[in-house]
């Protein structure tokens, strides 16, 4: 029985050498999109003197894509919640360019 069991575990180690090498290969590699910039379009700058001080662009463009209604809701909270210093008649030319933004984005 044990010499069974021995005979057994030189099988398994034979069987550890006989696997077929493992060759590495280059390969390349697509990082996430992270965009670092913001696209041009209506309202960029507002978006840039209002919004830019706490946020890096990917935090403002990589969110689900949201309703209009929804962006004026999220522009809302930044100003009374997070106390953002956000100038009232610039939130609409915000509000049109992270839509506009959005829906030129490719579906991903
Ligand atoms: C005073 C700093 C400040 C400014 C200015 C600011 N935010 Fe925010 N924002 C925050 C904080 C704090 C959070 C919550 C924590 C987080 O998600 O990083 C946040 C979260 C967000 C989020 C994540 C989603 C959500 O609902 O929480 C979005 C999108 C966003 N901000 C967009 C904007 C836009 C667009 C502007 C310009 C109108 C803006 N923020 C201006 C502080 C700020």
């Amino acid at each position: 029985m044990r010499a069974a069991a021995a005979a057994l575990a030189l099988l398994a180690l034979a069987a550890c050498d006989s696997a077929p090498k493992v060759a590495f290969a280059d390969a390349s590699i697509t990082l996430p999109d992270d965009p670092l910039d913001l696209p041009e379009g209506p309202g960029r700058d507002a978006v840039l003197e209002n919004c830019a001080a706490c946020h890096s662009p990917s935090t403002m463009l990589q969110q689900p894509k949201v309703s209009r209604e929804k962006w004026e809701s999220i522009v809302g909270k930044m100003r009374t919640l997070y106390k953002a210093p956000v100038d009232e008649a610039a939130v609409p030319a915000i509000v049109d360019y992270m839509v506009h933004v959005q829906e030129a984005r490719p579906a991903s």
